[in-house]
C-alpha cells in the first residue's frame, strides 16, 4: 500500500519548523524526500477486505474518504492549530457548510456574527431557515454580552470570524468560549484571516476552527481547499457525515499545492502583517482617504481586542474608503499598477476589491462603510514601499 505521510512532527517545534515538516515524508516507494501527488481514485485492498469500513477515513481506501495527499495535509492542518485532527474539503465554503450540515437539524438555533463572508450571511439568512427550518440570530459578536443574550434552549452553535470579512471587526473569541461553554453549544470560528501563528481559536476555547486553505494558508492564489480542525471525535462526524456522504472533498492535486505553499505560511505572514501594518498608517494619513479600517491602528473600535488575542500582528487585510462617490472609488483602484483588482484574499500578490455600500449583508456595517462603500484590500508580498508608491500616485491620480 502506497504510504501516507506520518512523520512525526512534535508539537514542540516552532510555527515554522512544523510548517516546513509537517503533512510531508520520504516516499518509501521512490525515496523522494516530498510526498508525491498521488492522483489515485483507488487503493490496493488487503486480501480479505470484507470488513473494511466503507466509510472509513484514516487509511487511504477511496479519494472520497482518504487519499495520500488529502491525509498530509489534514495532519499538518490539525498540528499547526492545535487541534486533534482535521477535515480538509473541496473550498473554504464547503467547510462551513460541513460544520453547519453535520452539527444543525431543523428547529435548531444558531447565533452568527452579524457581519461575516457571504456565504455564511446568506446560508444563514436565506438558505439554512428556509429549506432547513434552521434560525439563527445575527449579532454583534465584539459583544460577549450580546452573544449570551442571544443564546436560547434551542441553540446549537455559536459561529463567528475571528477578524470579520469585511468590516475587520474582532470577535474576542475567549471572551465568547466562556460564554459557549457554560450554555453547553458548539463554537465555531472561522480564522481565514488569522491563520496559525496569528491566531489559534481551539486554544481560546473554540471547538471547531474553519479555515479557507484558497487564502493565506495555500498563499499563491491557485489552488482552492477548505478544512475544519478540532477535536477527534467533532472531526470524525464531519468526515463520515458530510465529506464521505455528502462528498465535497479536496482533490489530491490541490492538497499537494497546499502542503506546498503552507510550508512558508509563517514567513508570508510576517510580511503581509508588516506591510499591511504600513499601508494602514499610511492610508489613515492621508486626507484624501475617509476612512481605514485595520485591528492593528488604534483607533480601530477592537484595537485593545486584537492587541491581547493576535501574535505576530494583526494580519494583512484591511478595508477603508477614498473620499468620494463609486466613480470615485472606481477610478481610484483603476489608477493603480501593481495592486491587482480582484476578489479573493491572502494570494502572494495584493488583491483590492470596490464593494457598495447596499443591500442586506452592508445593512450590518459600520455608517461609513454604508455611505461610501468599501475598498478591501489583500496586502500581499511585494515590498511595502512600492505598494505605498502605487497608492500614493493612485491618490493623486484620482484626485489631480
Ligand atoms: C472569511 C471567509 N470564509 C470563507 C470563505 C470562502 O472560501 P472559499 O472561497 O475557499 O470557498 C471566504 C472567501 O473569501 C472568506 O473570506
Amino acid at each position: 500500500m502506497t504510504p501516507r505521510p506520518d512523520k512525526h512532527v512534535p508539537q514542540t517545534l516552532a510555527a515554522f519548523s512544523q510548517a516546513v515538516h509537517a503533512g510531508n515524508d520520504i516516499d518509501s516507494g521512490t525515496g523522494a524526500v516530498r510526498t508525491p501527488i498521488v492522483m489515485a481514485n483507488s487503493y490496493a485492498l488487503p486480501e480479505d477486505p470484507s470488513s473494511i469500513s466503507w466509510s472509513g477515513t484514516d487509511v487511504p481506501l477511496y479519494t472520497r474518504n482518504s487519499g495520500v495527499n488529502q491525509l498530509g495535509l489534514q495532519q499538518k492542518l490539525a498540528l499547526l492549530d492545535r487541534g486533534e485532527d482535521a477535515v480538509a474539503l473541496a473550498s473554504g465554503v464547503a467547510a462551513l457548510h460541513a460544520v453547519f450540515f453535520t452539527f444543525l437539524r431543523t428547529g435548531d438555533h444558531v447565533v452568527v456574527s452579524d457581519v461575516a463572508y457571504e456565504a455564511t450571511f446568506k446560508l444563514f439568512r436565506e438558505l439554512l431557515p428556509e429549506k432547513y427550518g434552521i434560525l439563527a440570530t445575527f449579532v454583534d459578536t465584539s459583544d460577549p454580552v450580546a452573544v449570551a443574550a442571544a443564546i436560547r434552549p434551542e441553540t446549537r452553535l455559536v459561529h463567528v470570524e475571528a477578524i470579520a470579512n469585511p468590516t475587520t471587526r474582532v470577535t474576542d473569541i475567549a471572551a465568547v468560549a466562556v460564554i459557549t461553554r457554560a450554555a453547553g453549544v458548539l463554537l465555531s470560528v472561522d480564522s481565514t484571516f488569522t491563520p496559525p501563528p496569528v491566531l489559534r481559536p481551539l486554544e481560546l476555547g473554540a471547538d471547531l476552527v474553519v479555515h479557507s486553505l484558497t487564502k493565506y494558508i495555500n498563499g499563491h492564489g491557485d489552488a482552492m481547499g477548505g478544512a475544519v480542525i478540532g477535536s477527534r471525535e467533532l472531526i470524525q462526524r464531519i468526515k463520515s457525515e458530510a465529506m464521505v456522504d455528502v462528498g465535497g472533498v479536496i482533490s489530491p492535486f490541490n492538497a499537494w499545492l497546499i502542503v506546498r505553499g503552507s510550508v512558508t505560511l509563517p514567513l508570508r505572514i510576517r510580511q503581509h502583517t508588516e506591510s499591511a501594518q504600513r499601508v494602514a498608517e499610511f492610508l489613515a494619513a492621508d486626507p484624501r482617504v475617509a476612512y481605514v479600517a485595520y485591528p492593528g491602528l488604534p483607533g480601530h473600535p477592537q484595537h485593545d481586542a486584537a492587541v491581547r488575542q493576535f501574535r505576530h500582528g494583526f494580519g494583512g487585510m484591511l478595508a477603508f474608503a477614498v473620499d468620494g462617490d463609486p466613480a470615485t472609488q472606481n477610478r481610484f483602484v483603476a489608477a493603480l499598477r501593481v495592486i491587482t483588482s480582484a476578489v479573493s484574499l491572502g494570494h502572494d500578490e495584493s488583491l483590492i476589491v470596490h464593494v457598495s455600500g447596499a443591500g442586506p449583508r452592508a445593512a450590518h456595517y459600520p455608517e461609513e462603510f454604508q455611505r461610501l462603500g468599501h475598498l478591501r484590500l489583500s496586502v500581499g508580498l511585494e515590498d511595502a514601499g512600492d505598494l505605498i508608491g502605487d497608492l500614493s500616485a493612485a491618490l493623486d491620480e484620482t484626485f489631480a
